[in-house]
């Protein structure tokens, strides 16, 4: 019997952030891979960061002008329709580590590293900005949105155990660096990845449904619930942007807008081609699954963003490949210790990247009422 199926103490039947993380911290390190911690320390512009931002500011946000709809969102929250379900239960097949391709393992290892980093350091703002603050509104919703980010992290890194390795939490909190960004950018970026999460997890859960010999690993069958809750801190980020309408309406914040947009669709694309083999074993067409997942999240964001990325536009997949090249040559000239190779790959992804935010993107009136329910 695997040590996290022992009742009481697993980490989904946590409180609180704060117990999940002690929890997580407590059970002993089959085998510590030193290696995991060591990626999920990375950050470059392609690997998951931890954020720290203007906590005052954000205290400070009054929820009055969307308060129906918010009090809503909390109660449902609140009553916590996922409490109990990051637990491993008899529909966990058991795990054929050492029979599985290489390849795949190395590639799905890698996947599971960086969403376990990115659900972590969700956890880690969302849990600072609950220790800083003193507004009841912002200090109760984060609280919630952490509680659910450190199950996420903790059944990964569960499943990670199988395999014998496990990333340090407790390290990475105090150890990786943290990078700036102003309350604003917080909410565009988080927005973004909570909803790009959820398009992501119901794109991989709903075509494993349909193919579930294909399903090569158990936590597949967890992902229908598990982004739902990423739906919902998708829907509290959205109310919070609603609260000041120059946040989504000013001319300068739609550039952000749309900056943040390209940045988080192409990082995805780039990302997601870093690993064919873990992508040709689900039977998921990598481009075919960018593009829908892109879809998705344009037509959740309508909720909220002045515009959607016009993702239809013939030189939109051409620069993602533009991208996509100039990645590979930056990975291999990192390799072979050149850096005149590197530069110039560096060089080829930014005019790339610039070519993608020239696309005109397209208007969008959001609608008064921003409340969706996930319905993919
Ligand atoms: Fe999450
Ligand atoms: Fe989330």
């Amino acid at each position: 019997m695997n040590v996290q199926n022992s009742g009481a103490t697993h980490s989904s039947e946590a409180a609180t952030a704060e117990e999940a993380i002690a929890l997580q911290e407590a059970l002993p390190d089959i085998i510590t891979s030193e290696k995991a911690t060591e990626i999920a320390m990375q950050n470059t512009l392609l690997t998951p960061r931890f954020y720290t931002t203007d906590f005052d500011e954000m205290d400070a946000i009054d929820v009055t002008p969307v308060r129906a709809e918010w009090d809503k969102l909390i109660a449902q929250m609140v009553s916590d329709p996922n409490k109990g379900h990051f637990k491993k239960t008899e529909d966990w097949d058991k795990v054929d580590w050492d029979g599985m391709e290489p390849k795949l393992k190395a590639e799905f290892i890698d996947f599971l590293i960086s969403s376990c980093t990115a659900e972590f350091s969700g956890c880690v703002l969302y849990k600072e900005m609950k220790r800083r603050g003193s507004n009841e509104d912002i200090t109760q919703l984060f609280q919630l949105m952490a509680r659910d980010e450190a199950r996420h992290a903790g059944f990964i890194n569960d499943a990670l155990r199988e395999a014998g390795i496990r990333v340090n939490l407790g390290f990475l909190t105090q150890q990786k660096k943290y990078t700036y960004f102003r309350p604003k950018f917080i909410y565009y970026a988080t927005y973004l990845s909570e909803k790009i999460g959820y398009a992501r997890y119901i794109t991989i859960y709903r075509h494993l449904e349909a193919n579930p010999e294909l399903r090569f690993h158990p936590i597949f069958k967890w992902f229908r619930e598990w982004c739902n809750d990423e739906f919902s801190h998708g829907e509290a980020f959205a109310l919070l942007m609603k609260t000041d309408p120059k946040l989504t309406q000013s001319f300068t914040n739609k550039l952000w807008i749309k900056f943040f947009l390209t940045a988080v669709y192409s990082t995805m694309w780039i990302r997601d081609h870093q690993r064919p083999v873990f992508h040709e074993a689900l039977g998921v067409d990598v481009t075919w699954y960018g593009q829908e997942v892109f879809r998705k999240t344009s037509e959740i964001s309508k909720q909220v963003f002045p515009m959607t990325l016009d993702i239809d536009h013939p030189r939109w997949r051409k620069g993602l490949d533009k991208l996509q090249d100039a990645n590979i040559q930056i990975a291999e000239a990192k390799a072979a210790g050149n850096p005149v190779k590197r530069v110039f790959g560096m060089a080829k992804a930014g005019m790339a990247f610039i070519g993608l935010l020239t696309i005109k993107s397209i208007p969008n009136e959001a609608p008064d009422d921003v409340r969706l329910e996930p319905v993919y």
